[in-house]
């Protein structure tokens, strides 16, 4: 049977026998509109209150969640770091696990200077929280080296001088790491000219596309460029 009620109907907003689901919407959206009338009102009667609210009010912060227990796997190694579950996963590295080889550059998205390797895919440490990687495979700078020997992208990098300051040179080296296993496995970029097809070569335009989420503010770029495309000609 329909719970709808005529419009012409009398109210039974306070019918006590109604449950709140068993009201009809009309009547839902109705006495939220009060209930919303009635706290305008208040607040316009309470000066304390319209105070607080005012444009450039101090509020007072919410308390920060506890600190807790999280499980990272970086660089393969088991780290359990005690911290508050807002910490990001670039700050987690660098301040908790002592993995200052990342680096924070904007700390908001930007400039690439923090990437890492999460699952062999690069991502800003600075934009995702470290207890989302709890269980994952995390890999820093400081990891992609063997035992014995740089990894292919380093050797690149130190052969083609591609850095100046070194300060993007971590991420530079993550990213350019995960660039070259996306193109082995056929992703597409927004330099190939047909993305449904696998790019046949990785051009000197590839690189510089899958590359830009990275910026040098020295400048290096084109001996990153050369140094990735040599990287790859390395490990092809
Ligand atoms: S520090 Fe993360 S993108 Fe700039
Ligand atoms: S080498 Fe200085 S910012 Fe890239």
């Amino acid at each position: 049977m329909s719970n709808e009620r005529p419009l012409d109907a009398p109210c039974d907003c306070d019918d006590a026998s109604q449950t709140p689901n068993s009201r009809a919407p009309a009547d839902v959206a109705r006495r939220r509109f009060l209930q919303s009338a009635a706290a305008a009102a208040a607040l316009g009667a309470a000066p304390h209150l319209r105070a607080q609210n005012a444009p450039g009010a101090q509020t007072p912060a919410p308390a920060p969640a506890p600190a807790q227990p999280v499980r990272l796997d970086i660089n393969g190694r088991e780290y359990v770091l005690h911290i508050e579950p807002r910490v990001t996963l670039l700050d987690a590295l660098r301040d908790y696990a002592g993995l200052t080889g990342t680096k924070k550059g904007c700390d908001r998205g930007q400039c690439g200077a923090c990437t890492v390797l999460v699952e062999g895919r690069r991502i800003n440490s600075c934009l995702t929280l470290a207890v989302m990687h709890e269980g994952e495979r995390i890999t820093t700078v400081e990891g992609l080296a063997g035992a014995a020997a740089l990894s292919p992208v380093q050797r690149a990098f130190i052969e083609r001088d591609a850095f100046q300051c070194g300060f993007c040179t971590p991420g530079q080296l993550c990213s350019a790491t995960a660039c070259l296993s996306e193109f082995r496995t056929g992703a597409a970029s927004a330099a190939t000219p047909d993305v449904r097809t696998r790019p046949a070569q990785l051009s000197d335009a590839e690189i510089r596309e899958r590359m830009s989420g990275n910026l040098c503010r020295c400048g290096a770029y084109v001996n990153i460029v050369a140094a990735v495309r040599d990287a790859h000609a390395a490990s092809a």
